[in-house]
Protein backbone atom coordinates (compact mmCIF):
# COMPACT_ATOMS: atom_id res chain seq x y z
CA UNK A 1 0.00 0.00 0.00
CA UNK A 2 0.94 3.81 -0.84
CA UNK A 3 1.74 5.52 1.99
CA UNK A 4 -0.84 8.59 2.69
CA UNK A 5 1.61 11.22 2.52
CA UNK A 6 2.74 9.94 -0.46
CA UNK A 7 -0.45 9.81 -2.73
CA UNK A 8 -0.83 13.56 -1.90
CA UNK A 9 -4.56 13.11 -1.57
CA UNK A 10 -4.76 16.96 -1.10
CA UNK A 11 -5.29 19.33 2.12
CA UNK A 12 -8.04 22.04 2.67
CA UNK A 13 -8.66 24.51 1.62
CA UNK A 14 -7.45 23.85 -1.91
CA UNK A 15 -9.01 20.41 -1.80
CA UNK A 16 -12.82 20.31 -1.17
CA UNK A 17 -14.65 17.19 -1.29
CA UNK A 18 -17.87 18.85 -1.62
CA UNK A 19 -17.47 20.35 -4.66
CA UNK A 20 -18.18 16.96 -6.41
CA UNK A 21 -21.01 16.65 -4.65
CA UNK A 22 -22.69 20.15 -5.40
CA UNK A 23 -25.08 19.24 -8.88
CA UNK A 24 -27.14 16.15 -8.89
CA UNK A 25 -25.59 15.38 -12.64
CA UNK A 26 -22.06 15.77 -10.71
CA UNK A 27 -22.97 12.92 -8.06
CA UNK A 28 -24.22 11.27 -10.99
CA UNK A 29 -21.05 11.16 -12.53
CA UNK A 30 -18.81 10.82 -9.33
CA UNK A 31 -20.74 7.63 -7.79
CA UNK A 32 -18.86 4.53 -7.42
CA UNK A 33 -21.69 2.15 -7.77
CA UNK A 34 -24.85 1.49 -9.50
CA UNK A 35 -28.00 -0.37 -8.54
CA UNK A 36 -30.35 -1.55 -11.16
CA UNK A 37 -33.30 -3.44 -11.74
CA UNK A 38 -30.70 -6.32 -13.14
CA UNK A 39 -29.11 -6.97 -9.22
CA UNK A 40 -32.10 -7.98 -7.98
CA UNK A 41 -34.15 -11.35 -6.94
CA UNK A 42 -37.67 -11.33 -6.48
CA UNK A 43 -38.40 -13.74 -2.77
CA UNK A 44 -42.00 -15.35 -3.11
CA UNK A 45 -44.23 -17.69 -0.71
CA UNK A 46 -46.59 -19.72 -2.67
CA UNK A 47 -49.58 -21.38 -1.29
CA UNK A 48 -52.67 -23.67 -1.80
CA UNK A 49 -56.02 -21.85 -2.11
CA UNK A 50 -57.16 -23.24 1.33
CA UNK A 51 -54.11 -21.61 3.66
CA UNK A 52 -54.34 -17.89 4.75
CA UNK A 53 -52.40 -15.15 2.37
CA UNK A 54 -51.97 -12.79 5.10
CA UNK A 55 -48.27 -12.99 6.89
CA UNK A 56 -48.27 -9.98 9.92
CA UNK A 57 -45.18 -10.20 10.27
CA UNK A 58 -44.28 -8.93 6.56
CA UNK A 59 -46.69 -6.30 5.53
CA UNK A 60 -47.08 -5.40 1.96
CA UNK A 61 -45.59 -9.09 1.45
CA UNK A 62 -48.13 -12.28 0.92
CA UNK A 63 -48.68 -15.92 0.24
CA UNK A 64 -49.63 -16.38 -3.50
CA UNK A 65 -51.78 -19.18 -4.80
CA UNK A 66 -49.99 -20.59 -8.14
CA UNK A 67 -52.32 -18.46 -10.13
CA UNK A 68 -51.80 -15.22 -8.20
CA UNK A 69 -47.86 -16.02 -8.62
CA UNK A 70 -48.34 -16.47 -12.45
CA UNK A 71 -49.90 -12.94 -12.64
CA UNK A 72 -47.20 -11.31 -9.80
CA UNK A 73 -44.45 -12.87 -11.89
CA UNK A 74 -45.64 -11.29 -14.60
CA UNK A 75 -45.60 -8.27 -13.59
CA UNK A 76 -42.19 -8.88 -12.46
CA UNK A 77 -41.01 -9.60 -15.68
CA UNK A 78 -42.85 -6.56 -17.41
CA UNK A 79 -40.46 -5.00 -14.64
CA UNK A 80 -37.54 -6.16 -16.19
CA UNK A 81 -36.52 -8.35 -12.58
CA UNK A 82 -34.12 -10.99 -14.08
CA UNK A 83 -35.30 -14.12 -11.89
CA UNK A 84 -37.52 -14.76 -8.40
CA UNK A 85 -36.87 -17.32 -5.60
CA UNK A 86 -39.77 -19.35 -4.02
CA UNK A 87 -40.36 -21.07 -1.12
CA UNK A 88 -43.84 -23.13 -0.40
CA UNK A 89 -46.03 -22.59 2.68
CA UNK A 90 -47.04 -25.94 4.60
CA UNK A 91 -48.60 -25.61 7.64
CA UNK A 92 -48.59 -27.88 10.83
CA UNK A 93 -50.94 -30.60 9.87
CA UNK A 94 -49.19 -31.16 6.32
CA UNK A 95 -45.99 -31.97 7.66
CA UNK A 96 -44.40 -35.35 8.31
CA UNK A 97 -41.50 -36.54 9.61
CA UNK A 98 -40.38 -38.09 6.25
CA UNK A 99 -41.29 -34.74 4.03
CA UNK A 100 -43.71 -36.56 1.89
CA UNK A 101 -44.43 -34.18 0.48
CA UNK A 102 -41.19 -32.65 -0.69
CA UNK A 103 -40.71 -36.28 -2.19
CA UNK A 104 -44.07 -35.80 -4.45
CA UNK A 105 -42.94 -34.51 -7.83
CA UNK A 106 -46.28 -32.70 -7.86
CA UNK A 107 -46.20 -30.86 -4.79
CA UNK A 108 -46.63 -27.07 -4.58
CA UNK A 109 -43.42 -25.95 -5.12
CA UNK A 110 -42.92 -28.35 -8.50
CA UNK A 111 -46.42 -27.23 -9.57
CA UNK A 112 -45.53 -23.46 -9.34
CA UNK A 113 -42.34 -23.68 -10.81
CA UNK A 114 -44.17 -25.23 -13.71
CA UNK A 115 -46.70 -22.73 -13.94
CA UNK A 116 -43.94 -20.20 -14.27
CA UNK A 117 -41.99 -21.82 -16.71
CA UNK A 118 -44.86 -22.36 -19.24
CA UNK A 119 -46.02 -18.04 -18.06
CA UNK A 120 -42.91 -16.27 -17.74
CA UNK A 121 -40.29 -18.55 -19.94
CA UNK A 122 -37.53 -15.91 -19.83
CA UNK A 123 -37.42 -15.40 -16.22
CA UNK A 124 -34.85 -17.30 -13.87
CA UNK A 125 -36.50 -19.38 -11.34
CA UNK A 126 -34.74 -20.44 -8.24
CA UNK A 127 -35.76 -23.19 -5.48
CA UNK A 128 -34.67 -24.30 -2.31
CA UNK A 129 -34.35 -27.63 -1.10
CA UNK A 130 -33.96 -27.68 2.27
CA UNK A 131 -36.23 -29.71 4.38
CA UNK A 132 -37.68 -26.76 7.00
CA UNK A 133 -41.05 -26.15 4.88
CA UNK A 134 -42.15 -29.66 5.27
CA UNK A 135 -40.76 -31.02 8.27
CA UNK A 136 -42.91 -31.41 11.27
CA UNK A 137 -40.05 -29.95 14.00
CA UNK A 138 -39.19 -26.97 11.43
CA UNK A 139 -35.66 -27.90 11.34
CA UNK A 140 -33.88 -27.76 8.03
CA UNK A 141 -32.26 -31.89 7.92
CA UNK A 142 -33.32 -35.36 9.02
CA UNK A 143 -33.19 -36.25 13.10
CA UNK A 144 -32.44 -39.05 14.16
CA UNK A 145 -31.42 -39.44 17.75
CA UNK A 146 -32.23 -36.14 18.66
CA UNK A 147 -29.79 -34.92 16.32
CA UNK A 148 -29.60 -33.56 12.28
CA UNK A 149 -28.35 -36.05 10.34
CA UNK A 150 -26.01 -34.77 7.87
CA UNK A 151 -25.60 -37.30 5.02
CA UNK A 152 -29.27 -39.09 5.75
CA UNK A 153 -30.09 -35.05 4.93
CA UNK A 154 -28.26 -35.33 2.10
CA UNK A 155 -30.16 -37.87 0.43
CA UNK A 156 -32.85 -36.06 0.39
CA UNK A 157 -32.03 -33.27 -0.67
CA UNK A 158 -30.52 -34.61 -4.03
CA UNK A 159 -33.81 -36.39 -4.89
CA UNK A 160 -35.55 -32.97 -3.84
CA UNK A 161 -32.97 -31.34 -6.29
CA UNK A 162 -33.60 -33.72 -9.37
CA UNK A 163 -37.40 -33.56 -8.70
CA UNK A 164 -36.80 -29.60 -9.09
CA UNK A 165 -34.98 -29.74 -12.13
CA UNK A 166 -37.30 -31.83 -13.51
CA UNK A 167 -40.21 -29.45 -12.91
CA UNK A 168 -38.52 -26.91 -14.44
CA UNK A 169 -35.79 -24.76 -11.88
CA UNK A 170 -33.46 -22.69 -13.16
CA UNK A 171 -31.31 -22.64 -10.33
CA UNK A 172 -31.41 -25.29 -7.01
CA UNK A 173 -30.22 -22.52 -3.77
CA UNK A 174 -29.87 -25.21 -1.07
CA UNK A 175 -29.99 -23.15 2.06
CA UNK A 176 -30.05 -25.94 5.04
CA UNK A 177 -26.11 -26.16 6.01
CA UNK A 178 -25.27 -29.36 5.57
CA UNK A 179 -21.55 -30.52 4.81
CA UNK A 180 -21.21 -31.77 1.16
CA UNK A 181 -24.69 -31.02 -0.27
CA UNK A 182 -22.92 -29.06 -3.45
CA UNK A 183 -21.18 -31.80 -4.23
CA UNK A 184 -23.97 -34.43 -3.84
CA UNK A 185 -26.65 -31.99 -5.94
CA UNK A 186 -24.32 -31.74 -8.61
CA UNK A 187 -23.71 -35.46 -9.01
CA UNK A 188 -27.05 -35.96 -8.86
CA UNK A 189 -28.23 -33.40 -11.09
CA UNK A 190 -25.42 -34.65 -13.56
CA UNK A 191 -26.74 -38.21 -13.27
CA UNK A 192 -30.07 -37.02 -14.25
CA UNK A 193 -29.47 -35.39 -17.18
CA UNK A 194 -29.25 -32.05 -15.77
CA UNK A 195 -26.18 -30.62 -16.50
CA UNK A 196 -27.31 -26.95 -17.07
CA UNK A 197 -29.26 -26.68 -13.96
CA UNK A 198 -27.30 -24.42 -12.19
CA UNK A 199 -26.18 -24.26 -7.95
CA UNK A 200 -26.50 -21.18 -5.73
CA UNK A 201 -25.10 -22.35 -2.75
CA UNK A 202 -26.17 -20.76 0.73
CA UNK A 203 -22.76 -20.87 1.22
CA UNK A 204 -21.92 -18.90 4.41
CA UNK A 205 -25.79 -18.88 6.25
CA UNK A 206 -25.72 -17.51 9.82
CA UNK A 207 -27.60 -18.82 12.43
CA UNK A 208 -29.52 -15.45 12.96
CA UNK A 209 -32.43 -14.35 15.25
CA UNK A 210 -33.52 -12.61 11.60
CA UNK A 211 -35.39 -15.42 10.16
CA UNK A 212 -38.11 -14.71 12.22
CA UNK A 213 -40.57 -13.20 9.73
CA UNK A 214 -39.79 -15.91 7.23
CA UNK A 215 -40.59 -18.57 9.67
CA UNK A 216 -44.20 -17.27 10.09
CA UNK A 217 -44.36 -16.97 6.05
CA UNK A 218 -43.85 -20.54 5.39
CA UNK A 219 -45.29 -22.04 8.85
CA UNK A 220 -42.24 -23.28 10.09
CA UNK A 221 -41.92 -21.16 13.27
CA UNK A 222 -44.28 -22.98 15.79
CA UNK A 223 -43.01 -26.15 14.73
CA UNK A 224 -39.34 -24.70 15.59
CA UNK A 225 -40.50 -23.88 18.81
CA UNK A 226 -37.94 -22.99 21.45
CA UNK A 227 -35.17 -24.56 18.89
CA UNK A 228 -32.53 -23.26 17.29
CA UNK A 229 -30.01 -24.29 13.93
CA UNK A 230 -26.70 -23.54 15.61
CA UNK A 231 -25.45 -27.32 14.64
CA UNK A 232 -25.83 -26.61 11.07
CA UNK A 233 -26.09 -22.73 10.54
CA UNK A 234 -23.19 -20.37 11.37
CA UNK A 235 -21.80 -18.58 14.23
CA UNK A 236 -22.27 -14.96 14.03
CA UNK A 237 -19.08 -14.29 15.86
CA UNK A 238 -17.16 -16.33 12.56
CA UNK A 239 -15.88 -15.17 9.46
CA UNK A 240 -12.48 -16.78 8.30
CA UNK A 241 -15.22 -19.61 8.79
CA UNK A 242 -17.60 -18.44 5.77
CA UNK A 243 -14.62 -18.30 3.70
CA UNK A 244 -14.39 -21.93 4.04
CA UNK A 245 -17.62 -22.97 3.41
CA UNK A 246 -17.06 -20.72 0.31
CA UNK A 247 -14.23 -22.09 -1.19
CA UNK A 248 -15.29 -25.90 -0.44
CA UNK A 249 -18.61 -25.02 -2.31
CA UNK A 250 -17.02 -23.86 -5.23
CA UNK A 251 -15.16 -26.84 -4.87
CA UNK A 252 -17.89 -28.95 -4.92
CA UNK A 253 -19.23 -27.14 -8.15
CA UNK A 254 -21.28 -24.34 -6.96
CA UNK A 255 -22.12 -21.68 -9.65
CA UNK A 256 -22.78 -19.01 -7.34
CA UNK A 257 -22.04 -18.58 -3.46
CA UNK A 258 -24.41 -16.44 -1.38
CA UNK A 259 -24.05 -14.58 2.18
CA UNK A 260 -26.85 -14.53 4.79
CA UNK A 261 -28.73 -12.22 6.24
CA UNK A 262 -27.80 -9.55 4.28
CA UNK A 263 -26.99 -5.60 5.86
CA UNK A 264 -25.55 -7.19 9.37
CA UNK A 265 -22.75 -9.30 7.52
CA UNK A 266 -21.90 -6.65 5.05
CA UNK A 267 -17.66 -7.41 5.81
CA UNK A 268 -18.60 -11.01 4.80
CA UNK A 269 -20.05 -10.29 1.70
CA UNK A 270 -16.70 -7.92 0.90
CA UNK A 271 -14.42 -10.38 1.99
CA UNK A 272 -15.85 -13.14 -0.17
CA UNK A 273 -16.65 -10.90 -3.09
CA UNK A 274 -12.80 -9.95 -2.71
CA UNK A 275 -11.28 -13.70 -1.85
CA UNK A 276 -13.28 -15.83 -4.93
CA UNK A 277 -13.83 -15.15 -8.56
CA UNK A 278 -17.39 -16.25 -8.48
CA UNK A 279 -20.80 -14.66 -8.58
CA UNK A 280 -21.93 -13.67 -5.05
CA UNK A 281 -25.57 -13.00 -3.91
CA UNK A 282 -26.75 -11.68 -0.95
CA UNK A 283 -30.33 -12.52 0.58
CA UNK A 284 -31.75 -9.21 2.41
CA UNK A 285 -33.90 -11.37 4.79
CA UNK A 286 -37.10 -10.72 6.27
CA UNK A 287 -35.96 -9.31 9.60
CA UNK A 288 -34.33 -6.92 7.38
CA UNK A 289 -37.37 -6.34 5.75
CA UNK A 290 -39.74 -6.55 8.56
CA UNK A 291 -37.37 -3.50 10.58
CA UNK A 292 -37.46 -1.29 7.87
CA UNK A 293 -41.34 -1.65 7.12
CA UNK A 294 -42.20 -1.67 10.74
CA UNK A 295 -39.78 1.37 11.37
CA UNK A 296 -41.51 3.40 8.31
CA UNK A 297 -45.08 2.91 9.89
CA UNK A 298 -44.13 4.20 12.69
CA UNK A 299 -43.55 7.61 10.60
CA UNK A 300 -39.41 6.97 12.11
CA UNK A 301 -37.72 6.29 8.62
CA UNK A 302 -38.75 7.37 5.26
CA UNK A 303 -38.70 3.40 3.57
CA UNK A 304 -38.05 4.13 -0.04
CA UNK A 305 -35.13 6.06 0.60
CA UNK A 306 -33.83 3.72 3.43
CA UNK A 307 -34.30 0.63 1.42
CA UNK A 308 -32.83 1.66 -1.44
CA UNK A 309 -29.71 2.76 0.65
CA UNK A 310 -29.54 -0.68 1.74
CA UNK A 311 -29.38 -2.29 -1.90
CA UNK A 312 -26.65 0.58 -2.52
CA UNK A 313 -24.57 -0.78 0.32
CA UNK A 314 -24.88 -4.17 -1.11
CA UNK A 315 -23.74 -3.41 -3.97
CA UNK A 316 -20.93 -1.31 -2.37
CA UNK A 317 -20.00 -4.44 -0.38
CA UNK A 318 -19.51 -6.09 -3.78
CA UNK A 319 -22.78 -8.32 -4.05
CA UNK A 320 -23.74 -9.28 -7.78
CA UNK A 321 -27.12 -9.51 -6.68
CA UNK A 322 -29.55 -9.26 -3.68
CA UNK A 323 -32.22 -11.91 -2.77
CA UNK A 324 -34.95 -9.43 -1.51
CA UNK A 325 -38.55 -9.22 -0.61
CA UNK A 326 -38.71 -5.88 -2.42
CA UNK A 327 -37.50 -6.40 -5.51
CA UNK A 328 -40.37 -5.56 -7.29
CA UNK A 329 -40.76 -2.02 -4.68
CA UNK A 330 -37.11 -1.37 -5.41
CA UNK A 331 -37.42 -2.01 -9.60
CA UNK A 332 -40.48 0.80 -9.63
CA UNK A 333 -38.53 3.47 -7.67
CA UNK A 334 -35.24 3.16 -9.62
CA UNK A 335 -37.73 3.30 -12.75
CA UNK A 336 -38.82 6.89 -11.54
CA UNK A 337 -35.14 7.76 -10.57
C1 LIG B 1 -34.40 -22.26 5.76
C2 LIG B 1 -34.44 -20.87 5.27
C3 LIG B 1 -34.55 -19.76 6.10
C4 LIG B 1 -34.56 -18.65 5.28
C5 LIG B 1 -34.47 -19.08 3.96
N1 LIG B 1 -34.36 -20.48 3.98
C6 LIG B 1 -34.74 -19.63 7.56
C7 LIG B 1 -34.07 -20.53 8.47
O1 LIG B 1 -32.93 -20.94 8.23
O2 LIG B 1 -34.70 -20.85 9.47
C8 LIG B 1 -34.68 -17.25 5.83
C9 LIG B 1 -34.99 -16.19 4.89
C10 LIG B 1 -35.48 -14.95 5.53
O3 LIG B 1 -35.46 -14.76 6.75
O4 LIG B 1 -35.93 -14.09 4.76
N2 LIG B 1 -33.99 -23.21 4.94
Amino acid sequence: MIPQAQLKLGQFPQTRLRRNRQHEWMRRLVAENKLSVDDLIQVVFVRDASSPPEIPSMPGVRRYTIQELVEYATQLAENKIPALAIFPFYDKPDRNENVVHMLTADNLACQALQALKKAVPHMGVITDVALDCYTTHGQDGIIENGQIHNDKTLDVIADYAVIQAQAGADIIAPSEMMDGRIGVIRQALDAAGYQDTGIMSYAAKYASGFYGPFRDAVGSKNCLAQADKKTYQMDPANIQEALREVAMDIEEGADSVMVKPGLPYLDVVSRVRQAFCVPTFVYQISGEYAMLKAAAANGWLDYDTCFLETLMAFKRAGADGILTYGGLEAAQLLQQD
